[in-house]
């Protein structure tokens, strides 16, 4: 394998600074906290990290609003510190990528303060005005909860500015070559300090065009990659993942590419997150039911080699349900969100232990999947030891609280008085820091901690998984979840059942006949296959990683 492939089978581990350590003791994470706790994500065998936005921001959306690119905020450190941060990754075989947010600048950018003085200042057409608010009419609103439009009324100047996100948030100009050229110069600054890429926030609105939904537009296809071929030129093991919200079809022209010929490679992202397949996931576990990850996993077209996905279960913000149908929009928030409280925009604001009930069987089952589909599986920092959540937090704060690393008061986070922690600790009777914490799973052996350990370690042996392809069997058992990955001489069949019911089947292994399936996370072997029909019985929410001996 290449290094510039390091990608294809990494194991991707998403941290909020904020939230993991503090080195200085005033209640917040920041950059230095992090480098004693890197040891702690290589035993868990994580081999990139990606770190929320850490640069200047008023945090009216956590530092996705960003006020100077080239400085890191500063409750989080200095440029230095980052650049031991980056040292010290490397010296351990970590990587590090970032959040790169090139759609929109905070209403404190330098940039919008002059933009919005007036009509004629030279930064106006840094950002996008109007006289009125009714262009790009019909363009849908992500945050439906608190913005009404997107469009805001700018007093000062007597025009409207567009903004996708919060109206603090507005929308970059890049029609305008200036923006263009200047976000450009914002990624080779931090590629130049060593970082190994980004995770390309909300890329599919860069640009605006009347009659269009304002969404994946060929100009925006065409600066990623002009973006992308600057990378390749100078940075060539660094990373784009993409964050864009939508359907298969919708992000395969991210990669762009022709996965039928390794001679046109994808030449935009690296890697995109597979967005649909993640509410499915948990759709077919409370349902028990596998149709609906099937189906979009059999929509979801192939991709270059030298691309991959990037799944998850969940992440910093609420689990989205934009890429579900409205019918099942509705029965996730009856089935997940059973307290109005957890429903935020078109998702469900709470955490993966909490959502699967605290149900180890299910816990370890959804992660064997993770683990096992096709893509770089992302795992939510807290997630590895079954966090809980905090739902009288703020927005998307409840997922975001400090990491647990101890028992004893302040939970090793931080050294300041707990109650100037930036969000106080979960301290409830079962999610609390005093029961769910680092120090005591790393000492019990059959911990979520360490059980998730051995799957990572195990997921990372098996090549077939970070590059085979994915068959999904065909049984007459709903429940039943079951893919044959393959690459070569290698073959992995996943075996899973989503019911809280005990499933006997029949698989379909008879090219294997004199072979012996091996379980490969539990160390075990099945019976051998003959010619004879194979059966197997699962328990509960069973699962088997199988290959052959
Ligand atoms: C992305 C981020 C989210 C942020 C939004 C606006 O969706 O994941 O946290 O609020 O972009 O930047």
């Amino acid at each position: 394998m290449t290094n510039s492939l390091w990608y294809k089978n990494a194991i991707f581990y998403e941290l909020h600074i904020r939230s993991f350590a503090d080195s200085n003791g005033d209640g917040k994470g920041d950059l230095l906290g992090i480098i004693p706790k890197l040891d702690y994500l290589k035993d868990l065998g994580v081999d990139c990290i990606w770190l929320l936005p850490m640069f200047g921001s008023p945090l009216k959306d956590d530092g996705y609003d960003i006020s100077d690119y080239f400085n890191i905020h500063s409750d989080y450190g200095t440029v230095e510190d980052f650049q031991l941060l980056v040292k010290e990754s490397h010296a351990r075989g970590l990587r590090i990528i970032t959040d790169l947010v090139l759609n929109h600048t905070s209403d404190q950018h330098p940039w919008f303060i002059e933009s919005r003085k007036s009509k004629d200042n030279p930064y106006r057409d840094y950002y996008v005005w109007s006289d009125n608010n009714k262009k790009y009419e019909g363009v849908r609103i992500i945050f439906v909860d608190t913005e009404p439009s997107n469009w805001t009324y700018d007093e000062t100047s007597g025009q409207y500015y567009w903004h996708r996100f919060y109206a603090s948030q507005p929308d970059l100009n890049y029609d305008n070559p200036e923006v263009a050229d200047k976000m450009l110069e914002v990624i080779r600054f931090w590629l130049d300090m060593g970082i190994d890429g980004f995770r390309a926030d909300a890329v599919p609105y860069l640009f605006e065009r009347e009659g269009t939904s304002c969404e994946n537009l060929p100009e925006t296809h065409d600066y990623l990659k002009r973006v992308r071929a600057m990378m390749n030129e100078h940075y060539p093991d660094a990373i784009l993942l993409g964050e864009a919200n939508m359907w298969p079809h919708e992000l395969r022209p991210y990669f762009s590419g022709d996965p039928n010929n390794p001679a046109v490679p994808g030449d935009e992202f690296h890697l995109a997150f597979h967005f649909p397949v993640m509410p499915r996931i948990f759709k077919g576990l409370k349902l028990g039911r596998a149709n609906d990850i099937i189906n979009i996993m059999n929509d979801t077209p192939a991709i270059p080699y030298n691309c991959q996905w990037c799944v998850f279960l969940r992440n910093h913000d609420e689990l989205t349900l934009e890429m579900v149908t409205e019918d099942d929009r509705q029965l996730m928030w009856q089935l997940y969100a059973p307290d109005p409280a957890m429903k935020l925009n078109l998702g469900i604001r709470r955490r993966l232990t909490p959502l699967l009930e605290n149900d180890r069987r299910k816990i370890e089952l959804a992660n064997a999947i993770l683990f096992s589909l096709p893509g770089a599986p992302i795992i939510y920092y807290g997630d590895e030891i079954g966090m809980g959540d905090n739902i009288a937090l703020f927005d998307r704060n409840g997922v975001r609280t400090p990491m647990q690393w101890t028992g004893e008061r302040g939970a090793g986070f931080s050294t300041a008085d707990p109650s100037q922690f930036w969000a106080p600790l979960i301290d409830d009777a079962v999610y609390g820091y005093q029961h769910i914490n680092v120090a005591s799973q790393q000492h019990e052996a059959n911990s979520l901690f360490n059980l998730m350990k051995h799957m990572v370690a195990v997921r990372k042996s098996l090549f077939v998984l970070g590059w085979g392809d994915c068959t999904f069997l065909q049984l007459d058992n709903e429940t039943i979840l079951a893919y044959h990955r393959h690459h070569e001489s290698e073959h992995c069949f996943i075996i899973c059942n989503l019911s809280d019911q005990s499933q006997t089947i029949t698989l379909p292994l008879s090219e294997f006949a004199g072979r012996t399936p091996h379980d490969l996370l539990h160390d075990k072997s099945l019976a051998p296959v003959t010619t004879s029909e194979y059966t197997l019985t699962l328990a509960p929410y069973q699962y088997h990683w199988l290959a052959f001996k």
